[in-house]
């Protein structure tokens, strides 16, 4: 007998209203859809179609105003703003545009920032900071602070704190939105080889680019999902394409 699939998260209804003086905003009217564990979804949609608020649910930022929303076997709408936190700090990994890292602190330091905020920041730490670091082709790097390295870098800092606490997935939002074209594929061809392992992934997007190399893309308009389907003729990286474009990384860090 097959095992179930697990999810990742799963979405029933979700509704989220902005309570203004004069009126009421609807910004999410109704989103139901599951994330198996190991997909790789693209979020896309026109601006004010609801990226940025099912971004902020998903990431447990905030709270659903109706439906509900498990990440894993726990209902987020029923979670204190502590249970919040520390869902987000010990089951969640976060990339964003900016890569917001911490400017004073080093590589390792920046990608064990998570382990900080959980109190787990233990005697193994530098080993497993060391080793992602390492993974994402920085291992040359481990002391430097983020002025001292490129966009493409940089991000892939954040890609490796996004690993640190094993999370249920990663939610990339605009994650190659700052980058050139050569470390945007840099950064995707990452993501896919992080997705080959296992690895959940759901990305805001709005390049057409990005989002044919996820296996699924969910379109919202006016709060509501419009789409949700798979990605034909997905663009997938070889196996040598990637091994070519970590080792052009790796030459010019
Ligand atoms: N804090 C808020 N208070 C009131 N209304 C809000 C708030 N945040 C978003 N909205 C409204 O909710 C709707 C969805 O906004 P959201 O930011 O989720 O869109 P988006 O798809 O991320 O757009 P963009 O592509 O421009 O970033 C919009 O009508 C927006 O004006
Ligand atoms: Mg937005």
């Amino acid at each position: 007998m097959n095992e179930p699939i697990k999810m990742a998260a799963s979405l029933r209804d979700l509704q989220k209203h902005y309570v203004l003086k004069s009126e009421t905003v609807k910004a999410l009217r109704g989103i139901s859809f599951d994330v198996p564990e190991g997909d790789y979804v693209a979020i896309m949609g026109p601006s004010g179609s609801g990226k940025s608020t099912l971004l902020n649910l998903l990431g447990c930022l905030d709270r659903p105003t109706l439906g509900s929303y498990f990440l894993g076997d726990a209902d987020v709408a029923q979670m204190s703003d502590d249970e919040l936190s520390e869902v987000r700090a010990s089951k969640l990994g976060f990339v964003f545009q900016s890569y917001n890292l911490i400017p004073q602190l080093s590589v390792v330091e920046n990608i064990e920032v998570p382990l900080y905020y959980m109190g787990q920041l233990n005697a193994e730490s530098r080993a497993r900071s060391t080793g992602l670091a390492t993974m994402v082709g920085l291992g040359g790097r481990l002391g430097h602070r983020p002025a001292q390295l490129s966009g493409g870098q940089q991000q892939r800092v954040a890609i490796a704190r996004s690993l640190v606490n094993d999370p249920y997935f990663i939610l990339a939002d605009e994650a190659t939105g700052n980058l050139d074209s050569v470390t945007t594929e840099e950064i995707l061809a990452l993501f896919q080889r992080l997705n080959d392992e296992g690895r959940t992934i759901i990305m805001v997007t709005h390049e057409d680019e990005v989002s044919q190399h996820a296996k699924r893309v969910i379109w919202l308009k006016d709060g509501e999902v419009q789409s949700d389907q798979p990605v034909e003729n997905r663009d997938v990286f070889t196996a040598k394409r990637i091994q070519e474009i970590s080792n052009n990384a790796e030459v010019r860090t």
